[in-house]
């Protein structure tokens, strides 16, 4: 009796110092996370040159408490550098792009830009709304791709500076007007990109119109967790959705959800980009690779866990949350060694992926797709975090 009395309390002991034990561990995880500040929270602005028809360019550099770093310019919305800590505490920037605007401007595939007003495709450039049909420019083949001949990624965007308690960040806004790249309407649209202390990059879209038209902007940043030093194959993906549209020749949608269960699309459980990329599926010959819309398993319409990359070496960990039902992932299967970037690093094939939040591709032409269309009088309002941590 006495013998069982003492294992019992004995018990009771180790499970209370267990307790204790994970208790303190969550809150060192919080302090990783959080953190003390290490660096003031702060932002600059500066001039990054002037477009061919001469408007004035200017580069925004957000600090958080964490040392982590964003550069952001007005033209094309874009991301121009991101720095992450890596697993020992090393800063690295770890987006591609160039280091000056004269490069965007010659020849880009959207590094590190806002695109739209429609973000990926709409087939044959052409959709009937309300019993008109309109055309837009096409640009990719006989399709329309990222808004256009000249999208969002390529007109010089308004700025404000943005302050939030554990963020500091910039608004850009831009008026893209009725019938640009064939599109109907006024679109009043803004873009809050937003570095907050728990070392996110936060992006928050509004926009409002004056006649209805079709919406679907999104971030078109290229990561590579190692700072670019080889390809992006063996990153780990881990995608949140149990289905994705496949596509045709030309990348348009099919219309169908197609289940990744038994496919080289399945990515619920974290796994090796370059596991099974050059796989003989159909799906991956069109998009010479990974470049497909995956449907997202959301929880109702809030911000829902749609990605995660880890890259073993650094032990970089980027978790993608958004508001929006899809992702596009595309492993960068058009870069290929054409393309000089930051610090005179050529991106190879491969050398960046893409996680796009968005609505699916082509919806305008798609009535069972959830819906793309914004009215006079409402408000779209998307959210997107990319987060980084380590492990
Ligand atoms: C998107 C598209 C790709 C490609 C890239 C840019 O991710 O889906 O097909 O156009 O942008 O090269």
């Amino acid at each position: 009796m006495l013998r069982d009395k003492a294992r019992r309390i004995g018990l009771t002991v180790l499970l209370a110092m267990v307790a204790v034990t994970l208790c303190s561990c969550d809150t060192t995880k919080q302090w990783i996370r959080s953190g003390p500040a290490k660096t003031e929270m702060s932002r600059s602005a500066k001039p990054f040159g002037t477009t061919p028809d001469g408007q004035a360019v200017r580069l925004y550099t957000l600090r958080n408490t964490q040392g982590m770093t964003a550069e952001i310019m007005t033209y094309g919305a874009i991301v121009v550098s991101l720095t992450a800590p890596d697993k020992d505490g090393n800063f690295n920037d770890i987006v591609l792009g160039y280091d000056n605007l004269a490069d965007y401007i010659k020849v880009s595939p959207y590094f590190g830009a806002i695109v739209g007003r429609y973000g990926n495709r709409i087939g044959k450039g052409k959709f009937t709304l309300d019993g008109t049909a309109y055309t837009l420019a096409t640009n990719d083949g006989e399709n329309h791709l990222h808004g256009g001949l000249k999208g969002f990624d390529k007109v010089v965007w308004d700025d404000a500076p943005v302050d939030r308690s554990d963020a500091v960040g910039v608004k850009l806004s831009y008026l893209s007007q009725d019938g640009e790249e064939g599109y109907p309407g006024n679109l009043r649209v803004s873009v809050t990109y937003l570095l907050t202390n728990r070392n996110e990059l936060r992006i928050e879209y509004e926009a409002t119109t004056d006649k209805a038209t079709p919406v679907n902007v999104t971030h078109h940043g290229y990561f590579n967790l190692t700072g670019a030093q080889r390809n992006i194959l063996d990153h780990e993906l881990m995608l949140n959705a149990d289905r994705f549209t496949p596509v045709d020749a030309g990348l348009i949608p099919t219309g169908e959800l197609r289940p990744v269960e038994g496919t080289p699309m399945d990515f619920r459980k974290r796994t090796v980009i370059g596991a099974r990329i050059d796989n003989d599926y159909e799906q991956l010959k069109f998009g010479g690779g990974y470049d497909h819309n995956w449907v997202l398993n959301q929880k109702g319409d809030g911000m829902t866990l749609a990605a995660e990359v880890y890259e073993p070496t650094t032990g970089r960990l980027m978790t993608v949350r958004t508001t929006e039902p899809g992702i596009q992932f595309y492993a960068g299967n058009f870069l290929d060694g054409t393309i000089t970037g930051k610090d005179g690093v050529v991106y190879k094939h491969r050398y960046g992926f893409c996680l796009e939040t968005q609505h699916y591709p082509d919806s305008p032409n798609k009535p069972d797709f959830p819906s793309t269309i914004l009215r006079p009088g409402r408000v779209y309002k998307t959210t997107t975090t990319y987060a980084f941590s380590t492990r």
